[in-house]
């Protein structure tokens, strides 16, 4: 079976094709109106003259509403003045379904009105463009570590104890037993490191933060690459090379988004490798210099990090931070014990942390001394320690989220557009 869409209209010139969509707009004359025909793919002005089709097709044109499914054939015709330079002739029209008057129209929106009307809202140009630019950066991520021979691996995401601290566990019921949802699929992520070598694990992750910010989901998606052997400053050249291969993804394969988006795309273009590598004592003096009342030991809030990160035009690796400000699974500077071996990438344009990782400790004693610090009790992490006592080994890896890298590309605002149906504190419906 052939199918035609508009994404292709330009290998069908002149030829006569059938469509399947939805009707995007219209403007009406009298012998003639035109029909922007969405398809999922794109979409396209239809001209529809009293002249080509059958008059009760034509007169469609009265009763037509937005949003109503239809089927259209007509010719592909070059028109410079149309959207992405081509048209359509109609020679047949079909409705399959007229829809009732459509919620969202052109004129200003609230943001609370689009988000119940995410299903919907789904359908616009923009929303479009954001997902298909996600669609692209997921496939990026795939193949990036597929080519590099990593394997996939799944970790579950109900889990009995946490990862990234208790402060925000969703807690669940699991048969009497208290289950959370998975913060991160790390540390089984780094069981499989000892299987495979190279792993990477790539899901959904639920975190309840209670507080309400553009960056922040509690429901997001995020890849997670574990490597045995590497230490900081191969996971840091990973990560670096990963964010790169995203960019140049997203610049190959997504331009027209962009333009929808009115994306600055120079700024995108201006990112190359290396990526500059500041010392975290380093960037405390970026801030101090720039006026900033940091105390050395602090964690860095969004007003810092959009401080440090304008400092470049590509990405920022801040490595070395803390050891009391990081999670217990770093491994410790072994030359400045109190820095541990963490490293954040910041992404420009103020989009802030978008990636975080660290080499993993793998002296037994030393993790021990982080689970008491911290409050939790050992017996929850019997098989992540068994790692330690069976054949310990250096390892690194690194989680990028994948909704703030949408918004960074996109160069949106607000995290709340990048996932088909965004998961917030106050936010639970569609
Ligand atoms: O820095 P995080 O908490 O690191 C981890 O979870 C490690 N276990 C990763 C690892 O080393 N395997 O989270 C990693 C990334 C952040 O840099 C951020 O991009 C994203 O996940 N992220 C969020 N994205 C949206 N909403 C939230 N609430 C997020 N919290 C973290
Ligand atoms: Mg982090």
């Amino acid at each position: 079976m052939k199918e035609y869409f508009i994404q292709n209209a330009k290998d069908f010139m002149d030829q006569e094709i059938t469509l399947k969509g939805w009707v995007y707009n219209f403007r009406k004359g009298g012998k003639l109106w035109f029909l922007i025909l969405r398809d999922g793919t794109g979409i396209m002005q239809t001209v529809i003259s009293m002249n080509d089709v059958p008059e009760e097709q034509f007169n469609l044109k009265s009763t037509i509403t937005i949003e109503s499914s239809i089927e259209v054939t007509g010719v592909v015709r070059e028109e410079s003045r149309s959207p992405g330079g081509y048209e359509m002739h109609v020679t047949g029209l079909k409705l399959i379904a007229l829809a009732e008057e459509y919620p969202i129209s052109k004129k200003e929106h609230g943001t609370d009105f689009l988000m119940d009307n995410r299903h919907l809202w789904i359908r616009s140009r923009r929303q479009f463009a954001i997902l298909r630019v996600r669609h692209t950066i997921i496939k990026a991520i795939r193949d990036f570590f597929d080519d590099k021979d990593f394997t996939l691996f799944d970790t579950p995401i109900f889990q009995q104890a946490a990862t990234e601290g208790t402060s925000t566990l969703f807690k669940t019921d699991y048969f009497g037993e208290d289950a959370y949802l998975s913060q991160s699929g790390q540390l089984y992520g780094e069981t499989g490191a000892a299987a495979f070598g190279k792993i990477y694990c790539f899901g959904p992750t639920f975190r309840a933060e209670k507080s309400k910010t553009r960056r922040h989901l509690t429901e997001f998606w995020m890849v997670e690459p574990e490597m045995a052997f590497y230490d900081l400053d191969m996971d840091m050249d990973l990560a670096e090379d990963f964010t790169m291969y995203i960019v140049e993804q997203v610049l190959k394969h997504r331009i027209p988004e962009l333009e929808i988006l009115e994306r600055d795309i120079s700024k995108l273009e201006a990112i190359q490798k290396p990526f500059p590598r500041v010392h975290y004592n380093d960037a405390v003096k970026i801030l101090q210099e720039n006026g900033v009342d940091f105390k050395w030991g602090d964690d860095f809030g969004g007003a810092d990090e959009t401080i440090i990160s304008s400092q470049y035009n590509s990405p920022v690796m801040v490595h070395r931070y803390p050891s009391k400000i990081k999670a217990f699974y770093m491994k410790r500077d072994p030359e400045a014990p109190e820095h541990a071996l963490a490293v954040d990438m910041l992404a420009p344009e103020g989009y802030g942390e978008i990636i975080g990782g660290s080499q993993r400790e793998d002296d037994m004693a030393l993790l021990l001394q982080r689970i008491d610090e911290e409050g939790m009790t050992p017996e929850s992490y019997k098989w992540y320690l068994d790692l330690r006592r069976y054949g310990s080994f250096p390892h690194s890896g690194f989680g990028m989220g994948l909704e703030r890298t949408v918004a960074w590309m996109c160069g949106i605002k607000h995290i709340r557009e990048t996932i088909p149906f965004p998961r917030l504190m106050s936010r639970l419906n569609p």
